[in-house]
């Protein structure tokens, strides 16, 4: 197991005991039949869920799902996750019922080992995201042994990823452990040189993990419709008074960045925000500040795919245009091509929507990590401590 600075399950003799393992069950729903649209996350904790099986553990999983704010939603029942869990494990997954009464006591009591159960959704009660100690106790007392799997949710401080740590010797499952050393090892001793590809709609957005990539890789590719601050920034474009604070944002890193910092030399753009838009291709000089970029044009594709293609290690998070519209998907999956192609490297993509271009592109197999995190690997990337690492018992 690799090492995280925290205990992982392997760590610890946990033979036949009473398990609480937190998990990031928060997956993608249909609106239109309510079942999973993509069942990445539940199939990320197995390698977990079957190790403690295999120690006769006695295992009651526990998730959130969307974010009901303390009230019951039908449409956020985890029964759904509880029938493709089963499906996976090829062994009913007991309902262990709403978290705060009776009967999740009575249900891990009555679990043979090797035996899992799956709470219901833990946001349906406020006390969750309060952090609140009578709840994180309640959780507690249904376990010997806390176990945090659910990396996608350590940016979290909530009773279920913190609170419960404090009552229980806490590890780390296998998927939280390969998260930390996947995205640790690309800071902190990637092999050289090391790219990070950055997209996203706003500088101001990505302004915290763009500031602390700089001081960490070679080069930063630029992408996504923060470009245009980009542009402005570097004076190949009109500043819009409007996008001031985001102009200032890009010009200090393209000052102040200890790594090269490259941006697009052409775009996709049109003048309507619309997927319908007729899409337009141009050097950046030709540009106005009316012009809505909405994509990397093929110069700045074939400029990107050859940095990456001679990169050791690449980091890629976000977008590089409006992906969900076809006419403008062409540089964001040209780049994901350029990722996947490269074999000699080490290519970790962070999660959300940069993961759905990845599986939906079917090059999953091809990336060395693909995060199950979304915010949690973006405040990674950043530098920052995730509350839900933080909690676990130090190795
Ligand atoms: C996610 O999908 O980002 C995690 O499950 C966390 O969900 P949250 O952003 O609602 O806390
Ligand atoms: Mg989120």
């Amino acid at each position: 197991m690799p090492v995280v600075g925290k205990k992982t399950v392997d760590d610890i003799d946990l033979n036949g005991k009473r398990i609480l393992m937190r998990v990031d069950f928060n997956v993608p729903m249909s609106s239109l039949d309510n079942s999973i649209s993509d069942d990445s996350r539940i199939r990320a904790a197995l390698p977990t869920i079957e190790y403690l099986r295999d120690h006769a553990c006695r295992v009651m999983l526990c998730s959130h799902m969307g974010r009901p704010e303390g009230e019951v939603s039908p449409d956020l029942r985890l029964k759904p996750v509880r029938e493709r869990l089963s499906e996976l494990l090829g062994a009913e997954v007991v309902d262990g019922r709403g978290p705060a009464g009776k009967v999740p006591g009575l249900v891990m009591d009555g679990l043979q080992p090797a035996e899992v159960a799956l709470l219901e959704n833990l946001r349906f009660n406020k006390r969750e995201e309060m952090n609140d100690p009578g709840f994180a106790r309640k959780l507690a007392s249904l376990a010997d042994i806390y176990v945090n799997d659910a990396f996608g949710t350590a940016h979290r401080a909530h009773a279920s990823t913190d609170g419960v740590a404090k009552h229980l010797p806490s590890v780390a499952g296998f998927l939280m452990a390969r998260e930390l050393e996947m995205l640790g090892s690309c800071l902190e001793s990637p092999n050289k040189p090391v790219i990070a590809v950055i997209g996203g709609a706003k500088v101001s957005d990505k302004i915290s993990v763009l500031s602390h990539l700089a001081k960490k890789v070679d080069t930063v590719l630029i992408g996504g419709g923060m470009v245009a601050a980009f542009l402005a920034a570097s004076g190949h474009m009109d500043s819009d008074p409007g996008e001031f604070v985001e102009i200032e944002a890009a010009r200090s890193l393209l000052n102040d960045s200890p790594a090269e910092i490259l941006i697009p030399n052409d775009v996709v753009w049109s003048e309507e925000f619309a997927a319908s838009a007729k899409p337009l291709i141009t050097g950046v000089a030709q540009l106005t500040s009316g012009s809505l970029v909405l994509d990397i044009g093929p110069a700045t594709v074939a400029l990107y795919s050859e940095v990456i293609s001679q990169a050791k290690t690449v980091i890629w998070n976000g977008p590089m245009g409006v992906f969900e519209w076809p006419e403008f998907a062409i540089g964001t999956t040209a780049i994901a091509k350029a990722i996947a192609a490269n074999s000699d490297s080490v290519s970790v993509v962070g999660g959300g929507s940069t993961a759905e271009v990845v599986g939906s592109l079917g090059l999953r197999d091809q990336i060395t990590h693909v995060s199950t995190g979304g915010g949690a690997s973006l405040e990674f990337l950043e530098g920052k401590v995730l509350p839900g690492v933080a909690a676990l018992t130090d190795a």
